[in-house]
């Protein structure tokens, strides 16, 4: 861990269910908390393409539509798989510590 990373502690993992997404605010990041068939996987909150929230976006396997303008993006690698959406939207390795979903950022 380099020296200006810091791990942040963003909710337990029985709170996302599987399929599910959770929205965290912390340490002045606004976070999407993904679970996908047991995984967890963290990306910014914001939509690339506008005012769209992710974690309030529909989730099939490892794809979430914005629920904005139903663009798509890929849960584990932030890529976008459907437009309007043209940027990837930033993702964070996820871990679980002690049944609590944690990140470096
Ligand atoms: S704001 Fe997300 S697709 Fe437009």
């Amino acid at each position: 861990m380099s020296a200006d990373k810091k791990r942040l502690e963003l909710c337990n993992a029985a709170d996302v269910a599987p399929g599910t997404a959770l929205k965290i605010e912390t340490d002045g990041l606004v976070l999407a908390v993904f679970n996908v068939g047991g995984q967890f996987y963290v990306t910014d909150d914001a939509c690339t393409h506008g005012p769209g929230s992710l974690s309030e976006g529909y989730i099939e396997d490892d794809v979430v539509e914005c629920n904005f303008h139903n663009g798509q993006f890929n849960i584990r690698t932030g890529e976008v798989v459907s437009p309007p959406c043209m940027v990837a939207v930033r993702t964070y390795p996820a871990m679980v510590v002690d049944g609590r979903v944690t990140i470096e950022a």
